[in-house]
C-alpha cells in the first residue's frame, strides 16, 4: 500500500499571513523523509490554499506528484503545462469545506472523457474520485481512466450506517475486475486506517488533513523550544 500525503492545509496556514510561512516545498520534502510515496495537492479554482506556482514549485522536486483538480478546461490546461504523475479529478464546490462527494461520472460523461483523453494522452495519468458504488465505477470505466479513487469519507467520516466497509470493498473489487487501478481517500485517520489498509484490491491512500493536524501535536513541543532557547538569550 502506497501512501500519498496531501499537503494543502500547509497551504491553508500559509495563507492566513501570505508571508511564505509555512514553506510548501520544505514542507513536502519532511512528508518525504517521513516515508510517503507521493505527494498531492488539490488547485481549487477559488485558490483558497495550493497556488499555481505552488504546483509549480513542486514538480521540480516531487517525483510523484498528484494533482487534484475539477474537470475544466482552465484545470485541464493548467496540468498539461505543469505535467504532473498524476490527476485526480474531483468535483468542486465553491462554498464546501472540503471535497464533499465524489464525481457523478454518469450525469458528466462527455466532459469527463473530454478531460481523461486530453489528459492521458499526454502521459499523465487520471484518476477519478468517485463515491464506492457500482454504476458510477461502470461509468468511470467508460470514460476510461486508469484509475478511481474511492471516497472513503462518508465511511471515515459518518461511520458504518452511512457507507459500511463492504461498499468501499464491493466498489474496489469490481473496479479491479473491470482492469481499473484503485486508489481511496477523505476522511483517513489513525483511528480509522486500518480497516481500508486491509482492503487488498487499493493500491494507495490519499490522507491529508489528519497528518498535517497530527503534525502540529508532534511538532509543538520542538517548535516552542527552538523559539524558548532565542528568547531567553540575553548574552
Ligand atoms: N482524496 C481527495 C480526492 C481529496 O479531495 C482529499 C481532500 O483534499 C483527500 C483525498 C484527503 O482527505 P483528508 O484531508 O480528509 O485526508
Amino acid at each position: 500500500m502506497l501512501l500519498g500525503v496531501n499537503i494543502d492545509h500547509v497551504a491553508t496556514l500559509r495563507q492566513q499571513r501570505r508571508d511564505g510561512d509555512p514553506d510548501l516545498v520544505a514542507a513536502a520534502k519532511e512528508v518525504l523523509l517521513g516515508g510517503a510515496d507521493g505527494i498531492t495537492v488539490h488547485l481549487r479554482e477559488d485558490r483558497r490554499h495550493i497556488q499555481d506556482e505552488d504546483v509549480t514549485q513542486l514538480r521540480g522536486v516531487v517525483s510523484r506528484l498528484n494533482l487534484e483538480m475539477a474537470a475544466t478546461d482552465e484545470m485541464v490546461e493548467f496540468a498539461l503545462g505543469v505535467r504532473p504523475d498524476f490527476v485526480c479529478l474531483v468535483p468542486e464546490k465553491r462554498e464546501e469545506l472540503t471535497t464533499e462527494g465524489g464525481l457523478d461520472v454518469i450525469r458528466n460523461e462527455g466532459r469527463i472523457e473530454a478531460c481523461v483523453d486530453r489528459l492521458q494522452s499526454a502521459g499523465i495519468h487520471v484518476s477519478l474520485f468517485i463515491d464506492p458504488e457500482i454504476p458510477q465505477v461502470q461509468a468511470a470505466q467508460r470514460v476510461g481512466a486508469t484509475y478511481v479513487e474511492l471516497h472513503t469519507g462518508g465511511y471515515a467520516v459518518e461511520g458504518e450506517s452511512r457507507v459500511p466497509l463492504r461498499a468501499i470493498q464491493a466498489a474496489a473489487s469490481y473496479a479491479k475486475l473491470l482492469g481499473i487501478r484503485v486508489n481511496a481517500g477523505h476522511g483517513l485517520k489513525l483511528n480509522n486506517v486500518s480497516a481500508i489498509a486491509r482492503i487488498s484490491e487499493i493500491e494507495e491512500l490519499n490522507i491529508g488533513h489528519s497528518i498535517v493536524a497530527r503534525a502540529l501535536t508532534v511538532g509543538l513541543q520542538q517548535a516552542v523550544r527552538e523559539m524558548k532557547l532565542l528568547v531567553s538569550f540575553r548574552g
